[in-house]
């Protein structure tokens, strides 16, 4: 029985001028529980769409969405999304922002910033719990947003692209740390990325998406050993296969542009 599943759906917007954009047509896929999927496709071709309809955003125009055989009709307690854009709370502190939805809860503050602590911990944070937004850089605001994301403990983690302004370095750290996390809290998750190094290192699972309009083309399964040495043949290889599926689906598209 799948975790997740997207059955048939598309979605359509209306345009500037009224037109018609189909924005994602005929998707459907399976995602098993503590799966970590990842996503990479065109830019344009509809992950971030799929991911807020996912998440329950958005409804799809057609199809439906179903999380742990229930429907997904609207935004849900069972999944958080963590966009690409640090979406901190400035005017609150680490901790303040960690313990947001815990305080929606209305757990005791002793209890919520105990449980915070240990988010914080795990994203390697300790010591920061004060510490506002603007004093952290980019990669340590991520990693708070990500702490908030589980300390809300969903079952199904998305992603999008998260570590997609981050210098190199820090979103190698970032994406370690992250599957740390994913092993020790066995959380289902759906990563959008551009970066094929960064889905051959993260996922169990890779999609190809298409444009134009947004379909799953392909999916690769990805088997070499945690943790993933980018030099090896094995990762080399999936490298090239992706590539060479993503250069079809530009070409075809006639583009001039890559990701
Ligand atoms: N709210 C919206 N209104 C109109 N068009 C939209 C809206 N959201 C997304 N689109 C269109 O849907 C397509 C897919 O967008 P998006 O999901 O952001 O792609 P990606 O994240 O893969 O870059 C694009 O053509 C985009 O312009
Ligand atoms: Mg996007």
């Amino acid at each position: 029985m799948s975790f997740l599943r997207i059955n048939n759906i598309g979605k359509t917007f209306l345009g500037e001028r009224k037109e018609k954009v189909i924005a994602l047509s005929d998707l459907s896929f399976d995602c098993q529980d503590g799966e970590f999927l990842c996503i990479v496709g065109p830019t344009g071709c509809g992950k971030t769409t799929l991911l807020r309809l996912i998440a329950g955003l958005e409804r799809p125009s057609v199809g439906d969405i179903a999380l742990a055989n229930t429907p997904v009709l609207g935004l849900n307690r069972e999944t958080t999304l963590v966009f690409q854009q640090y979406s901190l709370f400035p005017w609150r502190n680490v901790i303040d922002n960690v313990c947001f939805s815990l305080e929606m809860k209305k757990i005791p503050k002793k209890t919520r910033y105990l449980k915070a602590r240990k988010f914080i911990d795990l994203v390697g944070l300790a010591g920061f719990e004060k510490a506002l937004p603007y004093e952290l850089s980019g990669g340590m605001q991520q990693r708070v947003a990500i702490a908030r994301a589980l300390a809300h403990n969903p079952k199904l983690l998305l992603l999008d692209e998260p570590f997609g302004a981050l210098d190199e370095r820090t979103r190698h750290r970032l994406q370690a740390e992250l599957l740390g996390v994913w092993q020790k809290e066995r959380k289902t998750v759906v990563f959008v990325t551009h970066n094929i190094d960064e889905a051959i290192f993260l996922a169990s699972r890779i999609l190809i998406m298409r444009d134009r309009p947004g379909r799953i083309d392909y999916e690769i399964k990805v088997d070499l050993p945690r943790p993933r040495d980018r030099r090896s043949p094995g990762f080399l290889k999936v490298h090239i296969k992706i590539r060479e599926i993503l250069e079809q689906i530009l070409t075809a598209n006639n583009k001039e542009s890559t990701l």
